[in-house]
């Protein structure tokens, strides 16, 4: 399946829209080891804890959270913390459940939930940050026409030795040419 219909297959349902059921879909998604390890924080999120989460998120100007579904089961989350209209900049974050990986659906995630944020709150840039050990996020932000900003040192974490944290900027405008390229080569 190519990149076009796997994004057409694909919506997106901000977290206050969701139900019980299926907030806590999200949550089994989010406590997968495979995220978990990728993540900020990498410790095992109740359920008391995330519909806590999910409400601040709601209320927060500063932050949004889409639940990304794809033919209408949720597989993934995406969102945007540092929301800042002035400076029209944001940082985002993302994951897919483990049963969907390896078949280009993160890269389609993305263009998704870039489509929406960049849309939505008429940023001028979108940061994402990923640890050096995770060489598939690393390449799908590049794929996504992503550019390297900077590296530093992880401050705290088991791995903070030798884990490292990249940081990687993507414009609007470029946004807007390698969308084009994405779908040029796709075809489908
Ligand atoms: C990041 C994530 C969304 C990618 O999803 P995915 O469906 O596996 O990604 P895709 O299939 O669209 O693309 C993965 C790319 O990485 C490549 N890849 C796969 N395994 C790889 C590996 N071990 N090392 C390097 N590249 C790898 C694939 O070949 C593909 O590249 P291509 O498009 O040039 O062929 C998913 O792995 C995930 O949710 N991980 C856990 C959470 C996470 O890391 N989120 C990002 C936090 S910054």
């Amino acid at each position: 399946m190519g990149l076009r219909s796997t994004v057409a297959a694909m919506s997106l349902q901000p977290v206050e829209a969701l139900d019980i059921a299926e907030l806590l879909q999200l949550l089994e998604i989010r406590n997968q080891r495979v995220v978990r390890e990728n993540s900020r924080d990498d410790h095992i999120i109740g359920r008391d804890e995330h519909i806590a989460w999910a409400e601040e998120v709601a209320q927060d100007t500063a932050q949004c959270f889409l639940a990304v579904l794809y033919q209408g089961k949720i597989v993934g989350g995406a969102g945007l913390r540092h929301i800042d209209p002035v400076a029209a900049r944001a940082e985002w974050s993302f994951y897919l459940s483990r049963h969907e990986h390896g078949k280009g659906k993160g890269l389609a995630l993305g263009v998704a939930a870039l489509d929406h944020f960049f849309s939505e709150y008429q940023l001028f840039e979108i940061v994402g940050e990923t640890l050096t050990h995770n060489a598939i996020s690393q390449k799908v932000h590049l794929n996504l026409g992503f550019k390297l900003k900077s590296k530093r040192r992880r401050e705290k974490g088991a791995e903070a030795d030798f884990d490292e944290i990249i940081t990687f900027g993507l414009t609007a405008d470029a946004w807007r040419t390698r969308r084009a390229e994405l779908f040029a080569v796709d075809g489908k």
